[in-house]
Order: C-alpha cells, then sequence, then structure tokens
C-alpha cells in the first residue's frame, strides 16, 4: 500500500505571522484527517524555525521549497540540507518547474541536490512535467521520462525508496486548469513504468503525487485514480480548510 500525501507549497506567499497562524490552522485541520493520509506543509526558508515548533508532536510533516546544491561553504544565499534537517525539516522540494523556469536549475543541479538531501536524512518530494508546448507537440511522455532519467535513474534502490515524485504539468499550475484525471492517470502510470525499468517492484512503492490547480472541487476524482497517490498542492493549501478538504479527498 503507497502512502497517501497531501503537501501544500506555500511558494513565496505570507509573512512569517501569517505563516504561524496558518499552520497552527493545518495542525488543527490534521485532526479530522485520516492516519493514512500525511500532510506535508512546505512554508518558505524564513517561516521554518517557528513554524517547526508549531508542528512538533503533530502528524504534520515539515517541507523546504529548495536547498543547496553544496554541502557548506561560500555560497552567498544559498541554504544547505543539514541546515534544513536541523530546523525539523523530513523532506524538501526539489526541481520546482519555476525554479527550472526562473532560476535556471538543471538536471545536473537537481542530481546533486537530491543526492545531498537524501544523504541528510531529508526525503526530496521530486517535481517534472511538462510545458504547454510540450504538451501539445505531442511530447509530454519524453518530456517526464526524460526529466525522471536524468536524475532519478542515478539513485540506488536505497535512495529512490525515499523520494516522493510530483508530476506537475506546468501549463496547470496556478492557471485554474487541471489535469483531467484521465491524461493524470495516463502519465502518472507512465512515470511508474519507467521507474519500473530500473528499479523494479519498487516503483510500485513510489507515491507519485498531482500538482497544477489540484483544489478540493477536483481532487476526488483525481485520487481516485489507481496511480495517483495524492497531492501536491500550491493555492489551495494557503487556506487550512481547503488543504484540508483535499485530504479528506481520498
Ligand atoms: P497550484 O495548486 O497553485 O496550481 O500550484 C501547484 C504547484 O505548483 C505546487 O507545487
Amino acid at each position: 500500500m503507497r502512502k497517501h500525501i497531501v503537501a501544500g507549497n506555500w511558494k513565496m506567499n505570507t509573512t512569517v505571522a501569517e505563516g504561524v497562524e496558518l499552520a497552527k490552522a493545518v495542525v488543527a485541520a490534521s485532526a479530522e484527517v485520516p492516519a493514512d493520509v500525511k500532510l506535508i506543509i512546505a512554508p518558505p526558508f524564513t517561516h521554518l524555525y517557528p513554524v517547526a515548533e508549531v508542528v512538533k508532536g503533530s502528524a504534520v510533516g515539515l517541507s523546504s521549497q529548495n536547498c543547496a546544491n553544496k554541502e557548506k561553504g561560500a555560497y552567498t544565499g544559498e541554504v544547505a540540507v543539514n541546515m534544513l534537517e536541523s530546523v525539523g525539516c523530513q523532506y524538501v522540494i526539489l526541481g520546482h518547474s519555476e525554479r527550472r523556469e526562473y532560476y535556471g536549475e538543471t538536471d545536473a543541479t537537481l542530481v546533486e541536490k537530491v543526492k545531498l538531501a537524501l544523504a541528510q536524512g531529508l526525503s526530496p518530494i521530486f517535481c517534472i512535467g511538462e510545458k504547454k508546448e510540450e504538451r501539445e507537440a505531442g511530447r509530454h511522455f519524453e518530456v517526464v521520462t526524460e526529466q525522471v532519467k536524468n536524475v532519478l535513474f542515478e539513485l540506488t534502490p536505497e535512495q529512490m525508496a525515499n523520494v516522493v515524485v510530483a508530476y506537475e504539468p506546468v501549463w496547470a499550475i496556478g492557471t485554474g486548469l487541471t489535469a483531467t484525471a484521465e491524461q493524470a492517470q495516463e502519465i502518472h502510470a507512465e512515470i511508474r513504468k519507467v521507474l519500473a525499468e530500473k528499479f523494479g517492484e519498487l516503483a510500485q512503492e513510489i507515491s507519485i503525487l498531482y500538482g497544477g490547480s489540484c483544489n478540493p472541487t477536483n481532487a476526488k476524482e483525481l485520487f481516485a485514480c489507481p496511480d495517483i497517490d495524492g497531492g501536491l498542492i500550491g493555492g489551495a493549501a494557503l487556506k487550512a480548510d481547503s488543504f484540508q478538504a483535499i485530504a479528506l479527498s481520498f
């Protein structure tokens, strides 16, 4: 049985005070979420320390939205995996399309980040997904296959066992356009098939989340698909009640 996960990527939203309030509301809301659904929140770096205090002792996991591709040293503005671990993170979102698109993150850098995170005991939530023009050109399978192979095929099975994959079609992020359940299911199944080429049976154990305008209205249909194990939520994670409603959609 694969883990069901609903993770909230807060992106660059909320002040520290607002983030602490939101985290408190998520912890309160988590009481009604079944224990087999793992809730995770990913606030901005500045919020991690106080938010870690809020989620401590609760079932809510803590993630960052990125990490450095270096261990430590003269890398102004970067945050290392041991810092994230020491503040109480258990997860790190890596390879989000906004990082790839606006900050030039490459597969080569992502291999370094994923390996550093795993070595520090953090679970990467590794994001993949095609752009609008790639889907329109019928290249979506090819694009996600490349993203999986270029990064995740560099891992050992022991490392891969601690990775969560998130399929986020770029055209669906923040646009209100969701992939249909059929579109999402067929590509999730393909991602699992590609993972199985390298990792065999382990591919059946890997949680693959859907992200991109996932909300309380469409979550049920998406989560009912056999290869969709949860969601990576942007906008709808900024309110505890809609985040909770999504988590109650399995
Ligand atoms: P939205 O849910 O706002 O479309 O964002 C999805 C996302 O990018 C989560 O990482």
